[in-house]
């Protein structure tokens, strides 16, 4: 191979990379090929991507798992499950737009709804069900009686960005780990066998 072949493969493969690493991002996690089901998450610290994970583990795999920034095409899916952690009672500003952008893809999709929230550290009751899912996400996608499930999530402090450090130890807050992976793979089994 002679110098301007060897840089010409080099500059092929790097742009083969950036490509696929675009296309890809969380494929690589245990799936199914030809997979119907795809699990869309939305986070900050990372509580919903684990949540999300955990959901397609629960299903023995079948869902591919994305980070709704990929802005996703789920044209190709058949069952969506729609999740997100919480920020002032709401999922991010990526996540509604998201679903609104595809409102009419997401339409008899939708087989599950999750929610990663801290809730001072306390176990979620009907109200939290109530005001997260139900009034909330969904409401965002247009489902009523979906299997849905409001996990308690995470704070991290060296992954948060300035002002939400600071708003969280204005409360005195401290770190906690609360997101249970049975719980997650516990979900993901009832929304499979929900359908
Ligand atoms: C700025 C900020 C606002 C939050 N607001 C709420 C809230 O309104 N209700 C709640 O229960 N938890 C709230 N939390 C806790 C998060 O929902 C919880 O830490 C979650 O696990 C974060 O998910 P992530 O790791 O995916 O970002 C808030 C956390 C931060 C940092």
């Amino acid at each position: 191979m002679n110098k301007r072949q060897f840089f010409k493969t080099g500059i092929l493969g790097i742009g083969a990379l950036l490509v696929s690493s675009k296309l890809k991002a969380l494929e690589y996690y245990p799936t199914k090929p030809g997979t119907k089901w795809a699990v869309v998450f939305s986070t900050w610290c990372g509580s919903s991507r684990d949540a999300g994970v955990w959901i397609s583990e629960g299903m023995d795999g079948i869902a591919d798992v994305f980070d709704v920034r990929e802005n996703p095409d789920i044209s190709k899916y058949k069952n969506i499950v729609i999740g997100g952690s919480i920020r002032s009672s709401k999922v991010s500003d990526e996540m509604q737009q998201f679903i609104a952008n595809n409102k009419s893809e997401l339409r008899g999709k939708v087989r599950g709804l999750f929610a990663v929230c801290g809730n001072m550290m306390q176990p979620p009751t009907n109200e939290q069900t109530n005001s997260l899912i139900d009034n909330h996400l969904a409401k965002l996608c247009g489902v009523e009686n979906v299997p849905s499930k409001v996990f308690l999530g995470r704070v991290t402090y060296g992954l948060m960005d300035e002002s939400s450090r600071q708003m969280l130890q204005g409360f005195n807050m401290p770190e906690y780990d609360n997101l249970k992976r049975a719980e997650c793979m516990a979900f993901g089994k009832e929304i499979k066998s929900s359908v």
